[in-house]
């Protein structure tokens, strides 16, 4: 049977060997910044089970840009050298790597999940965030408003992170702009109450973003892909909306994005999802067709044929898996026996393949 979940996917001149793809996913387990061998023994197996792509988890462009002391960043060098045990192991399975460049705004400085995940005041080993404007999220602490030059600085650590990654073989950049972390609170007007530049109507709203994007696409590579990942809708009256998803995906493609990775939420204390499995997977389908932008779909895709479904229908042209492949990292592999589609097996695990 031909699969389309196990077809390549060429984007610029990287072919991914199939739209299986791992979706970023904090570990809360770096000491400043630096990966410890936890990341390389996570996506190392991770790794081995042959996804199409590896995404690392949010990794902040600065100090500040952490959402936890414990997550990784690339605001230096050493930061890079650190990484290259990771990117390597992944290239030896044949898989590319993406880094996710992140910075958590007012979401930064909060303790991780199983510490209960709330913000920590400097005493508690945390510090003073940034956001566009001095709007707390939920109970978390009030950000400071950043000034034009906090703009720049942010921007230009953008950049400065994505040249350091490919300098280390990083095949693809993913600019986090969801989840409700900085510059998904740039394009929100629930917390965007700028009134210069950045702040006002949705153009206005989406110029700092776009700023960051152009920025990152004239340094990174052009053979290289560029994606974002977008939150597509607050899920929050007034905030914003799928509409909004499709008009930022068209301004980001003319950009030079190659991708649009469509999640939703996390910007509202007070949203109201609506979770079901491929709950998300509408808005990848509606930014695929309506932006002509090549969408991976996330979100409670758990199932070999689900998964196969979406890519084989033109919903999505990838699939990313979280809570999946951590309970089982080599999920690729069952799947593609599952869907009796031809996939290369590490050779050492070679003789535990099922035929
Ligand atoms: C432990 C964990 C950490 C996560 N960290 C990130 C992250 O660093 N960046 C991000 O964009 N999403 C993050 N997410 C969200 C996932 O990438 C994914 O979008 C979400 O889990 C939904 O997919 P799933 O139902 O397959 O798990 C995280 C999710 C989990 C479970």
């Amino acid at each position: 049977m031909t699969s389309a979940l196990f077809s390549p996917l060429t984007l610029r001149d990287m072919t991914f060997p199939n739209r299986v793809w791992v979706s970023p996913m904090c570990q809360y387990s770096a000491v400043d910044g630096i990966p410890e061998p936890w990341h390389l023994v996570h996506l190392g197996a991770l790794a081995t089970g042959r996804p199409g792509l590896l995404i690392t988890e949010a990794t902040a462009v600065t100090p500040e840009g952490r959402i936890s002391p414990l997550d990784l960043g690339l605001w230096s060098d050493s930061h890079a050298e650190a990484l290259i045990p990771i990117v390597s192991f992944a290239h030896g399975q044949d898989v590319p790597i993406a880094i996710q460049l992140a910075h958590a705004g007012r979401k930064a400085s909060t303790s991780q999940p199983s510490a209960g995940g709330g913000s920590l005041s400097v005493e508690e080993g945390g510090w003073i965030t940034l956001a566009p404007s001095a709007e707390a999220f939920g109970e978390f602490a009030e950000p400071v408003a950043m000034t034009l030059a906090d703009c720049e600085r942010t921007r230009d650590a953008f950049v400065a992170a994505a040249i350091r990654a490919d300098a280390i073989g990083v095949d693809v950049v993913e600019i986090h702009a969801a989840h409700g972390y900085l510059l998904h609170e740039f394009l929100s007007p629930l917390s965007n109450l700028r009134d210069d530049q950045y702040g006002g109507d949705l153009a206005s709203r989406m110029r700092y973003p776009l700023e960051i994007v152009a920025a990152v696409r004239e340094a990174w590579p052009s053979s290289k892909p560029l994606f974002v990942r977008i939150s597509a809708t607050d899920w929050a009256p007034g905030g914003w909306d799928i509409e909004s998803s499709v008009i930022f995906a068209r301004e980001s493609r003319i950009r030079g994005v190659d991708l649009i990775d469509v999640s939703s939420g996390g910007l509202a204390a007070h949203q109201q999802v609506a979770v079901s499995p491929g709950y998300q997977v509408p808005f990848a389908a509606q930014i695929r067709t309506q932006a002509d932008m090549p969408t991976a779909a996330v979100g409670l895709i758990t199932e070999a044929k689900q998964a196969e479904q979406i890519v084989e229908s033109g919903s999505a042209d990838a699939v990313l898996l979280g809570r999946a492949v951590l309970r089982e990292p080599r999920w690729p592999l069952h799947a593609a026996a599952e869907l009796d589609a031809d996939h290369a097996w590490p050779h050492q695990l070679a003789r535990a393949r099922v035929r």
